[in-house]
């Protein structure tokens, strides 16, 4: 297997000039495009790592599967009543359903969705008590005290998350924000802005692969039921309108973010995280789905 990983690296680190570093969020432009990382946990506690995969980079919408967990823990099931679960087949920051949708987001995933989990979130708090939460959440189910929030990444897209904005106030004018815009969107660009890297991200992401349970920790996080539901989500949705290629390429539930991580689970078997800013048109690492794609297919890993 690290041979596998190793060979799968080596064929792809020449390609990380592919594809273009998000720049609409400044603080992510300044990023190096050449960083490849790949990581492998194993549900046994084994793991297979390839390049940067020590280096914490801005999770960005990944971040989006744990606080999904987080509200779902909160609220349970009625937060479907405020967030659907149907792909878009839009770009992340769309607005174009919210008119027709009465304000209720397609999904979790794309960012209205995620505001309004983020509202979830914030209900009977500060915002900054909400990302505190968040982040220890993060922490727990990684295992690891040291991950932290990019204060810098966060106030840049605090100085120019314009849409992300348009998107929340949008949704207050239908009743799915209950809290001011602006306490929703601190938590919001928060999560966003929290780092990780490789090697965090796929522990934080094992108890998706192992049942709602981590398998280093011991710990219970979620119910077998709700840790497939996460899946199935991450496979429709996990992204944006390039999540049934992704489907056709990969076959595991995956989520993106414009950092250029990616977070797969096997179910069963294992969590990957790759890592590469060089993205796509949809917003999704390039070399990053090359790399989970050869994985699979060398592997046979697939839930089809
Ligand atoms: O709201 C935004 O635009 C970013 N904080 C997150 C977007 C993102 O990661 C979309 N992913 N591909």
């Amino acid at each position: 297997m690290q041979a596998l990983v190793d060979r799968i690296y080596g064929t792809l680190k020449a390609r990380t000039g592919e594809g273009r570093v998000a720049d609409y969020i400044p603080q992510l432009a300044k990023v190096d495009r050449d960083k490849f990382g790949i990581a492998i946990e194993m549900v046994d506690g084994t793991s297979f790592v390839a390049g940067d995969v020590d280096e914490p980079f801005s999770i960005q919408s990944v971040s989006k599967v744990f606080t999904l967990t987080l509200a779902l823990g909160k609220i349970g099931d009625s937060l479907w009543a405020r967030v659907g679960r149907e792909p878009s087949g839009t770009p992340f920051n769309s607005i174009v359903q919210l008119e027709h949708e009465r304000g209720i987001p397609r999904n979790p995933f794309i960012n209205a969705g995620a505001i309004v989990v983020a509202d979830v979130i914030l209900a009977g708090h500060e915002p900054r008590e909400a990302i505190g939460e968040i982040l220890r959440f993060v922490r727990f189910l990684a295992d690891d005290e040291t991950i932290s929030i990019d204060p810098a990444v966060a106030r840049s897209e605090t100085e120019t998350g314009f849409r992300n904005a348009a998107l929340a106030n949008y949704m207050r004018s239908f009743g799915n924000i209950h809290h001011a815009v602006e306490k929703v969107l601190g938590v919001y660009f928060h999560h966003c802005a929290i780092a990780m890297s490789c090697r965090q991200l796929a522990r934080a992401g094992l108890f998706l692969a192992n049942g709602g349970r981590n398998p280093l920790t011991g710990f219970g996080v979620v119910s077998r039921e709700r840790a497939r539901r996460i899946n199935a989500l991450m496979l429709t949705c996990g992204h944006y309108d390039g999540s049934g290629d992704f489907a056709f390429r990969v076959g595991l539930p995956g989520k993106s973010g414009v950092g250029g991580g990616i977070l797969v689970t096997v179910p069963g078997r294992a969590s990957i995280a790759v890592w590469s800013p060089g993205l796509d048109a949809n917003g999704n690492s390039r070399v990053g789905s090359l790399a989970l794609e050869a994985i699979a297919q060398e592997t046979g890993w697939s839930v089809f």
